[in-house]
């Protein structure tokens, strides 16, 4: 990526927030990362691991997150962080206050999935993962952010106190989806849990929306990607004519992110090329 497309002279919808982005090693979090960085943000890539997955299809694999972003002129640094683990969750939001001197953007991205089985197959060891990692570890870091946003003043620019996206999924309680039952029950108390909260914190200029994605090319969703049947059974779901890209998602994000999105809030947007519009026969 070439220098040249981070806007860091101003000119960034994004311009000097602090953002702090989980599961940002990877997949849809490294690609909210390199989008939010791309619009001037200063960004806290955060993960349980540095490195990125392996089985993950960005060509740079090798590169940290926040090294792509600082060899491109922009501000990252990498903060480890295990959504299970709660003093590791309040060390990343104030690590991001400590290093830029406040927070304005928290993106709950990391999560955990399982390959597709019937619920009859599923465990109580995935649903206690499920739920541990996707809805107690997001709902934390909601409730530690905001308690930092409720130290700040409104941003005269953006309107915001801080503005808070979850990554739910299009299985998060807008549509059911064969073989998914835990995983998505606890996707769709990432939606709720952002709803809810939305509610709660209007008054205090705190937006807080969700972003549902579809299908989309991540080393998690690698099986979907690999394995022809799959492949042809995700396309027949997906009305529009491609499957996802993390890009498809990080701009979705970005656009919460941004000061058009000043009146939003409490909102799930489905970014899933149709995959929860209807029947596709
Ligand atoms: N890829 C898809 O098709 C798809 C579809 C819908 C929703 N999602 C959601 O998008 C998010 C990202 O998925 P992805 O496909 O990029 O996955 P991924 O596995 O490629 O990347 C996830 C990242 O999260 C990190 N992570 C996992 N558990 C963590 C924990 N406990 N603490 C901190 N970090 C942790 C991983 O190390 C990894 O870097 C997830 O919440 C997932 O449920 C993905």
């Amino acid at each position: 990526m070439a220098v040249a497309s981070y806007k860091l002279d101003g000119t960034g919808r994004l311009h000097h927030r602090v953002a702090i982005v989980t599961g940002a090693s990877s997949g849809l979090g490294r690609g909210i990362a390199l989008a939010l960085a791309r619009e001037g943000a200063h960004v806290i890539c955060s993960d349980r691991v540095l490195e990125a997955r392996q089985d993950g299809f960005e060509e740079d694999k090798h590169i940290p997150t926040h090294e792509v972003i600082n060899n491109n002129g922009g501000k990252a640094f990498f903060q480890k962080c295990d959504l299970m683990n709660v003093p590791e969750i309040v060390a990343l939001i104030r690590a991001a206050v400590e290093k830029f001197g406040k927070l304005d953007i928290l993106v709950n991205n990391a999560g955990l999935w399982m390959p597709l089985r019937d619920y009859v197959e599923e465990t109580e060891e995935q649903w206690d993962a499920m739920f541990a990692i996707n809805a107690k570890g997001t709902a934390t870091a909601m409730r530690e952010a905001i308690k930092q946003f409720l130290t700040q003043p409104v941003d005269e620019v953006s309107g915001s106190r801080g503005r808070i996206v979850n990554i739910s999924s299009a299985a998060g309680g807008i549509t059911a989806i064969r073989r998914e039952t835990t995983y998505a029950a606890s996707k769709a108390a990432v939606a709720m849990v952002a709803q809810n909260a939305a509610l709660d914190h209007a008054k205090d200029y705190i937006n807080i929306n969700v972003v549902c994605p579809g299908v989309v090319r991540t080393g998690a969703a690698g099986i979907n990607f690999r394995t022809p049947e799959i492949i042809t059974e995700m396309q027949k779901g997906t009305p529009w004519p491609r499957l996802g890209e993390p890009s498809d998602i990080a701009k979705a994000v970005v656009f919460f992110c941004s000061d058009d999105a000043q009146w939003i809030t409490g909102q799930r947007l489905a970014v899933d090329g149709g995959f929860t519009i209807g029947i596709p026969l």
